[in-house]
C-alpha cells in the first residue's frame, strides 16, 4: 500500500443546495484516517472545467457536463491516505446515484447522473496528480481540519 493523494470536489448543484458541509462530513467519516491537505471554495471557469474533464471531451454528455461544473461554486479539495484514490471512489459511490450503494455519498446526495454530488479522481497516476496540478497549481499543502476549513471558507466565500 502507498500513500496517495486525491481530488476530490463538491459539484456546484449540491454547493447550491447546501450539501457542502454534509458531503464533507461523510467523507471525513468514511475515510478516518485521511488527511485533507488543502480546500478551497471557487467556481471553475470554463477553460478549467474543459481541461479537468478533457478525457471526456468525444462523449456526446460532455456540453452539459461542462454547464454543470461552471454552473456554480464547488469545494475543491486534496486528501491524502493510503490507498485514497480508490477508496474515496468507494466512499462517493457509482456514477448513477440510483445505482449508487448505500451509505455511499452520492446514494445521499446525488440527483440524477448529471446531478451525483462529488468529483472523485480515478487512477493515481494519471487523474490524480493531474488534477491536483490543475486546481491546486500553488501546492500549498498541509494538514487543515475539513469541517472547521470549511466553515470558516463560508464565512469568506
Ligand atoms: P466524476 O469524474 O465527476 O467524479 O464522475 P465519474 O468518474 O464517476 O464518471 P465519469 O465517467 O468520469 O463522468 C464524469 C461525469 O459525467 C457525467 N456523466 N454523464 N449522461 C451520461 O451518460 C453521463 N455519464 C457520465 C456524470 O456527472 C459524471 O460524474
Ligand atoms: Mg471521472
Amino acid at each position: 500500500m502507498t500513500i496517495e493523494k486525491t481530488f476530490l470536489a463538491v459539484k456546484p448543484e449540491a454547493f447550491s443546495r447546501g450539501d457542502a458541509q454534509g458531503i464533507v462530513e461523510m467523507l471525513s467519516k468514511l475515510l478516518p484516517d485521511a488527511k485533507c491537505l488543502a480546500m478551497k471554495i471557487y467556481q471553475p471557469t470554463e477553460a478549467l472545467a474543459k481541461e479537468h474533464y478533457a478525457a471526456l471531451s468525444d462523449k456526446p454528455f460532455f456540453p452539459e457536463l461542462i454547464k454543470s461544473f461552471t454552473a456554480g461554486k464547488i469545494v475543491g479539495m486534496v486528501w491524502e491516505a493510503e490507498n485514497v484514490v480508490a477508496r474515496a471512489r468507494d466512499a462517493m459511490g457509482a456514477t448513477d446515484p440510483s445505482k449508487a450503494a448505500d451509505d455511499t455519498i452520492r446514494k445521499v446526495y446525488g440527483k440524477h447522473i448529471g446531478d451525483n454530488a462529488i468529483h472523485g479522481s480515478d487512477t493515481e497516476e494519471g487523474s490524480a496528480a493531474r488534477e491536483i496540478q490543475i486546481h491546486f497549481p500553488e501546492a500549498n499543502f498541509a494538514q487543515i481540519d475539513p469541517i472547521a476549513t470549511l466553515e470558516a471558507l463560508f464565512t469568506k466565500a
